[in-house]
């Protein structure tokens, strides 16, 4: 069995996307837990609904070092094999990052190294960009900047707006995070020396 921790904060569409892809059809891949550091975050009750097991650690509560301290006990009780960062709103530390060396990942709405950080659909709205997409990529210390292993390019229409844009580029994260996790799942990515992914389709 391969199993998942996902992170996430919010609306918690990429975790729907994995439990539908992944974890409810018949291969060997699992979401183990669901762990969020927001106490509204929605995707708590989707792993709830689903009978995932799920764990609030309130970011508000904990200073960081507390706060990762928790993060690093639940996800090894759990006997993890990658961690999935699917709309998780909070910087890791480089502590956390060598814990789990190479076994974190993380989707974001643009096509780095292009709009990294916050609101990147608006960054890419307001820079007037003509192609825009989303990205997963593995986690290191610095933000949105880890080796990649996949993307997908969507096409910007002058009628776009930050809105429609995230509505089409949302579309693609819910193919590309679930694709990237097979994969990796499948021992089909292999992370190279210099920073490249090769992927042995
Ligand atoms: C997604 O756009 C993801 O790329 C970004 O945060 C958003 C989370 O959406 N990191 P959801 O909570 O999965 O619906």
């Amino acid at each position: 069995m391969f199993r998942l921790a996902v992170l996430a904060s919010g609306r918690g569409s990429n975790l729907q996307a994995i439990i539908n892809k992944l974890h409810l059809s018949k291969n060997n891949i699992k979401i183990s837990c669901v762990i969020s550091n927001k106490k509204m975050a929605i995707a708590l009750e989707i792993a709830k609904n689903y009978e995932i097991p799920f764990y609030l650690i309130d970011e508000n509560r904990y200073n960081n070092d507390e706060y990762e301290e928790m993060l690093i006990k639940t996800i090894n009780s759990h006997d993890i094999d990658l961690i999935v960062l699917a709309g998780y709103l909070k910087i890791l530390s480089a502590k956390f990052v060598n814990t789990f060396k190479d076994s974190i990942i993380n989707i974001h709405p643009s096509l780095l190294p292009a709009f990294p950080g916050l609101d990147a659909q608006k960054q890419a709205i307001n820079y007037g960009v003509k192609i825009s997409g989303c990205t997963v990529h593995y986690v290191n210390k610095k933000v949105d900047t880890g080796p990649i292993i996949k993307q997908k390019a969507v096409k910007v229409e002058d009628k776009d707006d930050e809105a429609s844009l995230s509505k089409k580029i949302l579309k693609y994260e819910h193919q590309l995070l679930p694709e990237a996790i097979e994969l990796i799942a499948q021992g089909k990515i292999k992370l190279n020396k210099d920073r490249t992914v090769t992927i042995k389709e």
